[in-house]
Formats: C-alpha cells, sequence, structure tokens
C-alpha cells in the first residue's frame, strides 16, 4: 500500500498513529542532528521529521539524499508539533519517519514549484506538468472540475440531457475560421473540427430530445488573447417549445447557482439592458457594470461652436473621470492621447476639460469655446469640482468602440474593477444582421440560425435592404464583469425562413443547399420551436476568480501562437502520412478515380 491517509489529511486526532504517506519533496530543512522535509500531494503538505538520535543511521542518510521532486513512500508515527504553525492545514503535527522508500528520482525541477513561482510563462508552459504541481494552477484544474461536477447536477436536475455530438463535422460557419482535418478515405475531402455543437443541437430537439446540454469542446482558429483559446469548453444547451424568457431564466438559475455552491455567494436578479442601450451608454456589448462613468452625448452642445474636429463628426461623446483633474499634469493627457493614438484603438485626438478644485476651468479645447460653454457641457455630465472629461468624436461606431477602450482603461487606472464584486447582465434584443462595408454583404450578429423577434418577421421575409438593418432577433448574451461569458437565441425552426436568412447572408440556393441541406430538410419533418444559449466554461471559471485570463483554467492550453510548447505542437508530418492523405500532388485526379 503506498499510503493511508493523504498528505493534507492529518490532524492532531491522529497523533499516535502509525500512517504511510506518499509524495513528492517539497524541500528540507538540515539541522545537522534533525532535519525536516515537506512531503506533498495534491491535498496539501505534511511535515516529516528525522532524528538522529532515535532514528534509524541508513534511513537519516538515506533521507539527506533526498532531493526536490524526488517521489516518496514514508511509514511513521503522527507527532504533535512543538512548533505549530496555521500556514498549512496540518501545521499542528509531523510524522516521526522509521521507514522511507524512494519511489523515484527527480531532476532538479527548472522553476520553483511554489505559490510564487520563478519560473517565466514560456518555461511553465513547456513544463506544464510540473507548473500544474503548483497550487495556483492545481486549484484552478479543481476549481473547474467542482464547476464541471455542479452543471451536470443542476442541468440534470432540471431534465435536460447529457448527448455527445461529433467532432469530425462538416464545417458550421460561426464567425471564426474552422479547423480541418483531412479524410483518408474520401481523397481531397476535409472535415472540419465543430467551432460549436450548433446544428447538432437543433436536429436533437428536432429528434424530440427535448432538453440537451454537452459539456463540449469546441474549435476555432481565431486570434488569440488571454481570453480566447483554439480549443476552449462551451456548457452547450438547447430547449424545444421554449421561449427566450424562459431560457434567460433556467440559465440566470444556473449560473446563480453556481455562484451559490461554488463561491457561497449570492447573486441577485440579473439586470438586462438591450443592446441599443449598451452601445450607447458604454459602446460595447459587453459592458463592465462594475462602475458608472457611461457615455454622454454632446452633439447638441458641442456642435456648431466653430470646433472643426467637433462640427464635422457624426458623434462627440464623452465620459466623466471622477477626482481625476488634479491626477493628470499636460503630460499625463498627452500620454493618454498617444495611448489612444496606438493602431490597436485608433483615435484622432482626445479633448479634455479639467474642472479644478479651484474653481477655474482647464480644456484642450479653451480657444473654442467658453467657460461658459464649458460648463455646460459639465452639468450635462454631471461634473464637480475635481472631475475631469475625456471626449472623443468621430464616426459612430468607432467613436464609441474607441471611448469603450478609454473608459476600461480609466476603470482600471482608477481601481474601479473590483475583483470581488460580480456584475452579471443580460443584453438582449441585438441587431439580427450586420452591414458590412469592406465585403458589402450581411453577416449574421450571432449566428445564420438565429431568428428574428416574431415581430419583425414579415419584414424580413418582404422588407427592403434598410428595413433589413433594422431587424431585431431573439438573440442574448450573458456579460459577468465586462466578459461575454455566454450567447445564445431564439432559432429559426421554419424552412422558408431559415432560406430567406441563407439568401440575405449572401449564400446563393446552391450553396445553401450544399452546406445547410440536412438542416433545411429536417426542419420539413415537424421541427419545434427551439433555443438555446452556450456559456463559455473556461471564461466563466475565469471570471469567477476575478480573472480575465482563461490559460490556467485549461490544463494544457496553448500560447498565443496557438502552440503547444510542451509536445511542440503543431508540427510537420512524414511525406508518407502526407500521401495517404492525399495533401499532396498524389491525389487521384478524377479521370484516375
Ligand atoms: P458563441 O460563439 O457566442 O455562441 O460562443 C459562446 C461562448 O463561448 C465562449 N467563447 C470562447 N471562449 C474561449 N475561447 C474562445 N475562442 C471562445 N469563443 C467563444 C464565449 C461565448 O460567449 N452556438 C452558439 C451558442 C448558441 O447560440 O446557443 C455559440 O457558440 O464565452
Amino acid at each position: 500500500m503506498y499510503r493511508t491517509h493523504n498528505c493534507g489529511e492529518l490532524r492532531m486526532e491522529h497523533v499516535g498513529q502509525t500512517v504511510t504517506l506518499s509524495g513528492w519533496v517539497q524541500g528540507s530543512r538540515d539541522k545537522g542532528f534533525m532535519m525536516w522535509i515537506d512531503l506533498r500531494d495534491r491535498y496539501g503538505i505534511t511535515q516529516l521529521f528525522f532524528n538522529e538520535n532515535s532514528t534509524d543511521a541508513d534511513l537519516f542518510t538515506k533521507a539527506r539524499t533526498l532531493g526536490r521532486e524526488y517521489v516518496v513512500k514514508v511509514t511513521g508515527k503522527v507527532l504533535e508539533r512543538s512548533s505549530k504553525t496555521n500556514k498549512i492545514e496540518t501545521g499542528d503535527i509531523e510524522i516521526e519517519v522509521s521507514e522511507l522508500e524512494i519511489l523515484n528520482e527527480s531532476l532538479t525541477p527548472p522553476f520553483t514549484i511554489a505559490d510564487d513561482s520563478d519560473g517565466g510563462d514560456d518555461l511553465r508552459m513547456k513544463y506544464r506538468y510540473l507548473d500544474i504541481r503548483r497550487n495556483p494552477v492545481k486549484n484552478k484544474l479543481m476549481f473547474r472540475s467542482k464547476m464541471a461536477v455542479e452543471t451536470r447536477k443542476y442541468l440534470s436536475d432540471q431534465n435536460f440531457c447529457e448527448v455527445e455530438t461529433p467532432f469530425l463535422i462538416k464545417s458550421t460557419p460561426e464567425g471564426a475560421r474552422d479547423f480541418v482535418v483531412p479524410s483518408r478515405m474520401n481523397a481531397g475531402q476535409f472535415y472540419a473540427l465543430p467551432q460549436s455543437p450548433q446544428t447538432f443541437k437543433q436536429l436533437l430537439m428536432v429528434g424530440g430530445m427535448d432538453r440537451y446540454f454537452q459539456i463540449v469542446k469546441c474549435f476555432r482558429d481565431e486570434d488569440l488573447r488571454s481570453d480566447r483559446q483554439p480549443e476552449f469548453t462551451q456548457i452547450d444547451c438547447e430547449m424545444a417549445f421554449v421561449t427566450q424568457e424562459e431560457i434567460l431564466q433556467t440559465f440566470e438559475g444556473l449560473t446563480k447557482y453556481l455562484f451559490k455552491t461554488i463561491l457561497g455567494k449570492e447573486l441577485s436578479d440579473f439586470p438586462r439592458m438591450s443592446y441599443d442601450k449598451a452601445m450607447k451608454l458604454y459602446g460595447s456589448d459587453k459592458p463592465d457594470t462594475r462602475f458608472d462613468m457611461t457615455f454622454v452625448e454632446l452633439n447638441d452642445i458641442a456642435q456648431g461652436k466653430g470646433f472643426g474636429v467637433f462640427d464635422s463628426a457624426e458623434l462627440v461623446v464623452g465620459i466623466n473621470a471622477k477626482g481625476q483633474a488634479g491626477e493628470y499634469s499636460n503630460k499625463d493627457i498627452k500620454n493618454l492621447t498617444a495611448w489612444l493614438q496606438r493602431p490597436q484603438i485608433g483615435a484622432k485626438g482626445l479633448v479634455y476639460v479639467k474642472f479644478e478644485e479651484n474653481g477655474s476651468i482647464k480644456s484642450s479645447v479653451g480657444k473654442f469655446f467658453s467657460d461658459d460653454d464649458l460648463k455646460v457641457w459639465g452639468e450635462k455630465m454631471g461634473a464637480e469640482k475635481g472631475d475631469m472629461l475625456l471626449i472623443l468624436s468621430g464616426e459612430t461606431d468607432k467613436v464609441r468602440s474607441q471611448l469603450n477602450d478609454l473608459r476600461l482603461e480609466m476603470g482600471d487606472r482608477m481601481g474601479l474593477k473590483d475583483p470581488n464584486q460580480y456584475n452579471p447582465l443580460w443584453v438582449v434584443d441585438f441587431p439580427l444582421l450586420e452591414w458590412d462595408e469592406d465585403s458589402n454583404r450581411f453577416h449574421a450578429m450571432h449566428h445564420p440560425f438565429t431568428a428574428p423577434k416574431k415581430e419583425d418577421v414579415a419584414n424580413m421575409l418582404n422588407g427592403d435592404h434598410e428595413t433589413m438593418k433594422a431587424l431585431r432577433a431573439d438573440a442574448y448574451d450573458l456579460v459577468l464583469n465586462g466578459s461575454e461569458i455566454g450567447g445564445g437565441s431564439i432559432r429559426i425552426h421554419d424552412r422558408t425562413l431559415q432560406a430567406k436568412n441563407f439568401k440575405l447572408l449572401g449564400f446563393t440556393e446552391e450553396e445553401a443547399q450544399e452546406q445547410f441541406g440536412f438542416l433545411m430538410g429536417a426542419f420539413e419533418y415537424g421541427a419545434p420551436p427551439h433555443g438555446g444559449i452556450a456559456f463559455g466554461f473556461d471564461r466563466l471559471c475565469a471570471v469567477m476568480n476575478g480573472e480575465t485570463s482563461i490559460r490556467d483554467f485549461i490544463a494544457f492550453p496553448k500560447n498565443n501562437q496557438g502552440r503547444d510548447v510542451m509536445i511542440d505542437g503543431p508540427a510537420k508530418i512524414s511525406q508518407e502520412q502526407l500521401n495517404e492523405l492525399f495533401l499532396q500532388s498524389t491525389a487521384p485526379t478524377e479521370t484516375e478515380s
């Protein structure tokens, strides 16, 4: 037997017992005739004690040879410690070791296995299995496991049935690129890995499964960020015979349940905000509502006074950075302006107005606007002495997005993003379609299977181009502290409407038939009204821990170049494999086959 107890288990009540433990050597302290070793496993750390006087001499010598991360098995008596510590759960006891077996030796690890590691990101990724021995990573993986268990419990109790859908499928367009897998048995043809099980879960509804869920891997070949991985996990759900309201209630219920059971936090009912309002007040469809600093539009009072930049702008809009007038010197403003002008944000410039504590007003546009003009802006924006207005202008969509970046940055700088505060928000009433000037066509705002609102169906079937821009969908996102945690919609379940949607999205009838014939065909066999949602599981785990990066909630994540540096993938494959997959010019031509 390798162990009678684990390394986090022993307490005062075990004193006097003889126990066996196995684990890794965390470190040792050698005082000549006495030696202590910390033994670690997933459950905790237990102190081992070796005393030259009472310990067998060979055993003492052997203990001295133990290096960091050696794997050992020890047997000994549980003693009460003379100097107790509350830093570890087993801090009241130690084991006086009578037997020691080295199960495996270890090279010196390339970084310290401790809560604060000295290893850089790349090194820790390369030796991810060692990184996982560290509490911060291990605890996140354990948190994730608990979340999955509780999610399954909640959804099963609500009659959801877990069904696995295939990974080798045909492309489902959801906005990102597909990862593709060549098919050996079908020369020149490719599977795609699912960006989500979207069409399959809809087919499960046609199949009468009524309530489906799956904790499922999804694959998207998109640019990576701290909250995006090429393979990530969704809590994917679909329900038949439901309204949007029932879906929101069910998944608000799931979120509250997870917060309660896992974090012990009661969330009150989630507020809702229309997409339009979110864009107008926050310039984002995923506003961080932990702090205000909402947008105030100034076109009516800032235009027509001879300041050309504002006069020619579609939108003049600002935020009030409370109490910041005294914090920003001219140089600081210059730096902030440069930050906004970086290509990632692309603002043209920044206008500020400072309402100084002494009553004076300072502004970058003082030449064009009198103090009285600026006071009117201040009133509209709720400014008091000490506040600083930050104003941008230009094309509506661009300016909103730039001011959103600025608001979030100011939120950080002003310490307004309390990591212990959780502000969920349903963003609802998304537009159905989004016009893309560059490609001169509509894109689905959520995905091509999303239904328009009932009152917009007639317009969708018969309306002109401008009408299409105004169509609203029964689509919703769950936002938590500015992070998009989940999204879903009521689906189209009618063949004609689905065909119309594909047409609006620029598919020819043949293309729609080729790509989605299976779905439209299914809609001919009694598809029930249905809808659903998918939560980003990795993101939910991260945000519940007050973090924005999802990396450490994934056991073996990819880096920002999409590489797994531990296994060194992706990698080349042999010519033989390539040939077998017809990936080179060896694929038979049509006449040959
Ligand atoms: P959507 O594309 O909005 O909807 O995805 C749902 C949620 O998945 C998370 N997510 C990601 N997490 C990590 N890395 C990524 N690359 C990534 N991409 C998305 C987000 C997002 O809110 N089939 C629909 C759902 C539906 O309509 O039911 C879908 O996939 O948290």
